[in-house]
């Protein structure tokens, strides 16, 4: 039988706007920052920790594995093997995911996962003629031949590459993306509009009432470390729906609905869990902030739409754990768009949808409001891609515990046509 797995711990970063105050730190200093402080909050003995499973989305060449710089970083025992996983938006749900498998299996009892991205520290690279000259330069034997594969570089590609937004597959950003879903879905500006004023506010009341105090550390910032950075800072706390309205759409600057007000900001942060199997929470008198019921993964065609797969993965994860919709009691949505939020939540919806695509089987159902996002999502709190997964499990396993309830199901949607779904429990 495999094994329960438990999630002892949580902890993230504030999530702050790219560019702005942590510039200065790497992926691996925002790692290595909540690695250290998850487990001396956690109170695991770290001799008891077998393994590491984090993730980045835009990885830094210098250290492919970053999951086991990070370990090294923060002082945990050399002997923790660490691996580091990609996917996309729902990379620290793939760190959980695998770790969890691991536990269930035997082979690990205790492990940390994670995420992290700094959108401040992207990898430039070189132009593709640029890069092909140094690596021909390097092979000449003579000064003059290495001076000679650079004749054929131009000007033009001396300009750095910076890493796209975009699908390498389709050639399209994930906002243009994401004004096709908002097309072919009918989903309005105003619908989109409401849906992140929904987001700040909620944010914004959460970070007010003292919910995130908990689950956010604070972070130390150069030169001198000492200012402490304590809140995100994307949350609008003054959010107004006119002020919506005024802005004007990014991504299809004619005839598009997607604004920067509406979509998930770039963001730094990092978010890290530390899970276990029960036995062993049990064993060292840890009560644990949940269970991982079931968990899924689905994927459609990038051309379709590229963000509609939780339509599929978040169902599946729902029939993995022998429940329907109307046994959870909270549901936690990655927000990278309001249209993409909006698109799934028509998807589930839909008897049209499952006829079409889910092979006739009942839709999943339609999600009150009351039961969604509570304390706003990506568009308010910031979306670093390798870090949203963790942070999602994080905050709803906390806010189940803060209003007593029993059950979640969390959606994201991510890069390259994926969705990712689980099931979680309290008791
Ligand atoms: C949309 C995007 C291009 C906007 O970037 P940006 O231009 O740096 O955005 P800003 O935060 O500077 O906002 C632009 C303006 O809108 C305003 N604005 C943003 N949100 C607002 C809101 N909720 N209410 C009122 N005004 C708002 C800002 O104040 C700013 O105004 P200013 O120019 O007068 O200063 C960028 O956030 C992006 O690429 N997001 C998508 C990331 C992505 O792909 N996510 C999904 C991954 S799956």
């Amino acid at each position: 039988m495999p094994r329960r797995v438990a999630i002892v711990a949580g902890l993230r970063t504030p999530f702050v706007k790219a560019a702005t105050v942590f510039k200065d730190l790497t992926a691996l200093d925002l790692g290595t920052a909540v690695v250290k402080e998850l487990v001396q909050r956690s109170e695991v003995p770290v001799d008891q920790i077998d393994a590491m499973v984090f993730g980045a989305v835009i990885p830094n060449v210098a250290m492919p594995n970053i999951s086991r710089e990070i370990a090294l970083a923060a002082g945990l025992p050399k002997k923790v093997e660490a691996y580091s996983v990609s996917r996309a938006c729902a990379t620290s749900m793939q760190s959980l995911t695998s770790a969890a498998d691991s536990i269930a299996l035997g082979e690990y009892d205790v492990a940390i996962v994670g995420g992290v991205e700094s959108m401040s520290d992207v990898p430039i690279s070189l132009s593709k003629p640029l890069a092909q000259a140094f690596v021909d330069s390097s092979k000449g034997k003579t000064i003059v031949d290495k001076l000679k594969a650079f004749s054929s570089v131009h000007a033009r590609d001396l300009v750095p590459v910076p890493p796209a937004i975009a699908e390498y597959s389709t050639g399209l950003t994930m906002g243009e993306s994401a004004e096709k879903m908002a097309k072919e879905n009918g989903i309005s500006r105003e619908a989109q509009d409401a849906w992140a004023h929904r987001s700040h506010s909620k944010a914004a009341a959460a970070w007010a009432n003292g919910t995130f105090a908990k689950e956010v550390m604070h972070v130390l910032v150069p030169p001198k470390f000492e200012t402490a950075i304590t809140e995100d800072n994307l949350v609008r706390k003054d959010s107004t729906l006119e002020g919506y309205a005024k802005l004007k759409p990014v991504f299809d600057r004619k005839y598009g609905s997607i604004t920067a007000g509406n979509a998930s900001p770039l963001t730094d942060g990092a978010a890290a869990l530390v899970i276990m199997s029960e036995e062993k929470a049990k064993a060292l008198g840890l009560k644990p902030l949940g269970f991982l019921r079931s968990y899924a993964y689905a994927a459609v065609d990038p051309k379709w739409q590229l963000l509609q797969a939780p339509a599929f993965s978040a169902p599946k994860a729902l029939k993995r754990a022998g429940m329907k919709l109307k046994d959870i009691d909270l549901v936690e949505i990655h927000e990278a768009f309001a249209a993409q939020v909006l698109s799934n939540l028509q998807a589930w919806g839909s008897k049209k949808f499952a006829d079409e695509h889910l092979g006739g089987a009942e839709p999943m159902g339609e999600v009150p409001d009351e039961k969604m996002n509570p304390n706003g999502g990506s568009i308010s709190l910031g979306h670093p891609f390798g870090a949203t997964g963790a942070r999602l499990v994080n905050q709803t396993l906390r806010e189940l515990n803060a209003s007593g309830k029993g059950t979640a199901l969390i959606s994201i949607c991510a890069a390259g046509a994926l969705g990712a779904a689980c099931v979680l429990e309290r008791e």
